[in-house]
């Protein structure tokens, strides 16, 4: 057994059952390694799950958390199907670890199968910060939207974790990005990212489609070939009007959902849930266009899949991540609610 802190949730629904606590952690299984945690990488999805509005979230208490990076401090048995060599890892190495949650503690449990080198030079807040993030720009944008050198992508929250992954991979590819923000303080970011202002759009609820159709001339085309969507609400629609032929609409997360307070407004997300866009199978086949969504943690099951996710969104992202803030261990729910406000850029990383 070792000792480890951590946040833990009595149970979904609301942000203030997250509390501080000090835990028994027992040693590694077979297939595990043992991670002393240095940082915690936080997702838009950890808020979702503690408000309860996840499908995925365990029932009951459960710590959060998706990913974090620290270093291998004991290696379990081997599993069945892994040989009598074991484990690849040894005990001290840097390590960015995908946990289907648990990673907000100073120590967990991990299956081996989802930890990954940090690469060279990283530090390790860059390495909790990069695999949910990049892996879901990845599948999203190339695994499934299959952006082609020359296309036009339209990408939502660019200045966010998962945008600013997005739009190194567009660019990358050779695409053209027009990226949305919901604040112009976004803009010099994503101008230092190589966009023009012409292709930066502060999206507004109403009008959002004339928005577009100006973006749309200002890099001269005429609709997109990918969206990148993971805010839906009023968004969706006039996007999925001006997809090109062929075009993809990839939805992968309702930001327009997300609570303000610190527990779901049940009447306000009703509302929302009855207003939410429909759409007409019949006319996507007339227009030669596709909506697709998914969720990254199905790639859970399919551990076999990782490491070659993994490789394909390195070799289209391979700078450390952008770390838009920090905060120390005891400030998890300040750096949830900084991350809830939609006011931030890049990764918030926490520091243990
Ligand atoms: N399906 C999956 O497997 C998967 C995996 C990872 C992430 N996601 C989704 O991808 C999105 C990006 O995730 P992330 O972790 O990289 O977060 P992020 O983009 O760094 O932060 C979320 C952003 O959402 C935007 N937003 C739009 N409407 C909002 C609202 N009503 N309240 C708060 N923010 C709002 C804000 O940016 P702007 O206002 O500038 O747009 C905010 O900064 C999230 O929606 C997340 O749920 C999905």
């Amino acid at each position: 057994m070792t000792t480890r802190n951590l946040w833990r949730m009595s149970s979904a629904g609301s942000l203030e059952r997250l509390e501080r606590r000090t835990e028994e952690l027992p040693p590694p299984r077979a297939g595990e390694a043992r991670v002393r945690v240095q940082a915690i990488g936080l997702n838009f999805a950890d808020i979702f799950a503690c408000l309860g509005l996840y499908s995925a979230t365990p029932r009951g208490t459960f710590v959060p958390g998706l990913e974090c990076a620290g270093v291998v401090e004991a290696i379990g048995p081997p599993r069945e199907d892994e040989g009598s060599s074991g484990s690849a890892l040894s005990p001290g190495e840097p390590v960015m670890v995908l946990t289907r949650f648990g990673a907000y503690a100073t120590a967990l449990n991990a299956e081996s199968r989802y930890l990954a080198p940090i690469p060279d030079g990283w530090t390790m807040a860059e390495g909790a910060a990069y695999p949910v993030q990049s892996l879901t720009a990845w599948y999203g944008l190339m695994h499934l939207g299959a952006l082609a050198p020359g296309q036009v992508a339209l990408l939502h929250s660019a200045a966010g974790g998962v945008g600013l992954h997005a739009l190194a991979m567009a660019r990358a590819t050779g695409a053209t990005v027009i990226g949305t923000v919901g604040q112009a303080d976004k803009i010099p970011l994503l101008e230092a990212r190589g966009l023009a202002r012409g292709q930066v759009v502060v999206r507004k609820a109403k009008g959002f489609g004339a928005q577009l159709d100006v973006a749309l001339a200002a890099v001269d085309a005429t609709g997109f070939d990918v969206v990148l969507d993971a805010i839906a609400g009023p968004f969706f629609l006039p996007a999925l009007a001006r997809l090109a032929p062929e075009g993809r609409h990839v939805l992968y997360g309702a930001a327009d959902f997300m609570p303000k307070g610190r527990h779901p407004d049940w009447l306000r997300l009703a509302w929302q849930y009855l207003r939410r866009p429909r759409l007409d199978p019949m006319k996507l086949m007339d227009t030669n266009r596709s909506v697709m969504g998914f969720n990254l943690i199905w790639l859970f099951d399919r551990a076999d899949r990782l490491p070659a996710a993994m490789s394909a969104a390195l070799a289209l992202s391979p700078a450390p991540p952008h770390i838009g803030a920090r905060f120390p261990f005891d400030e998890v729910p300040e750096a949830l609610r900084a991350l809830q406000s939609g006011r931030t850029m890049g990764k918030i990383v926490i520091e243990v």
